[in-house]
């Protein structure tokens, strides 16, 4: 049996061993996959250890991403221009290999709610890792634009500068913000402190989508606003699910279906 894991501190509330297992279970691949809170200062010897006992892939959440990024002696070129990392695998030489699917999984996920990114006028709040990591697969998806604002007005152009040659990106303060938009996804952490970007209300075009890559039983305040402003909600569940897939497809080279396992989340929330 092939072990995989993910890595996190804190890890105790994960969904992605029941999402790994569901997987596993529906194709019929025999793997192990735990849960392993890292040490905060020894992310590389955490993994090194658990490739000596056999591991043959992780994931990667808060906080090391940028860790795993570092040791991969081999990364994706998407990783790369992400700065991060959430999926590590290991090669047939030994080598450290580093992917990040949480981008795709958002593009998946849009994809699956039947949201039309070419040609679509983008909004994307926030200017961290997360947002980072998402900029390549969204631009490639040839929106007709993309706006990235930040409360730090500063971080959104610099991230905006670093993704120029992919599309047209612009980066600003949420004061610079004028829609409409037809997508408007939140990647700021402000839901976690049930916080809202200060936004105006004429943020959507008629049939916009609004989506918060955060989740939970109850929609977020960032998506009830949205809501109340005429958008279509949409939260991270799917994205996790997404990413999670896309992870499994890495290391066993097939895809499971993703919508059981959505479906079952949900129903657990
Ligand atoms: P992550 O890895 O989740 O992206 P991060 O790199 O710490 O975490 O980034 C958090 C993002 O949420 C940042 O864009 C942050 O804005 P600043 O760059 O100005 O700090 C944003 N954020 C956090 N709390 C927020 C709040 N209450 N309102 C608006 N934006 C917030």
């Amino acid at each position: 049996t092939d072990r995989y894991c993910v890595f996190g501190h804190p890890i105790g509330h994960s969904k992605s061993p029941a999402i790994h297992a569901a997987f596993a279970a529906e194709l019929g691949e025999a793997i192990d996959y735990t849960a392993i809170e890292a040490p905060l200062d020894d992310f590389a010897g955490a993994w090194h250890d658990f490739v000596a006992a056999g591991g043959r892939g992780a994931n990667v959440t808060v906080p090391f991403k940028e860790d795993a990024f570092r040791l991969c002696e081999v990364l994706s070129p998407r990783a790369r221009r992400a700065g991060a990392v959430n999926t590590l695998i290991l090669g047939g030489n030994g080598q450290t290999y580093g992917d990040t699917t949480d981008g795709v999984g958002l593009v998946r996920d849009l994809e699956r709610h039947g949201v039309t990114l070419a040609g679509a006028r983008l909004l994307v709040l926030g200017a961290g890792g997360a947002v980072r990591g998402v900029l390549e697969p969204l631009l490639t998806a040839a929106p007709a634009s993309l706006v990235v604002a930040n409360r730090t007005a500063e971080k959104a152009e610099r991230l905006a500068a670093d993704f120029r040659d992919l599309g047209e990106i612009r980066g600003g303060g949420f004061d610079e913000v004028t829609g409409p938009f037809d997508v408007v996804i939140n990647g700021t952490s402000a839901s976690l402190a049930n916080e809202l970007p200060p936004l105006p209300d004429d943020l959507f075009a008629a049939g916009a989508t609004a989506y918060d890559m955060m989740y939970g039983a109850e929609p977020t305040v960032f998506l009830q606003w949205a809501g109340e402003r005429g958008a279509r909600g949409v939260d991270g569940l799917g994205m996790l699910v997404e990413q999670a897939a896309e992870s499994f497809f890495q290391w066993r080279g097939r895809r499971p279906d993703t919508t059981p396992v959505l479906e079952a989340l949900r129903r657990a929330l």
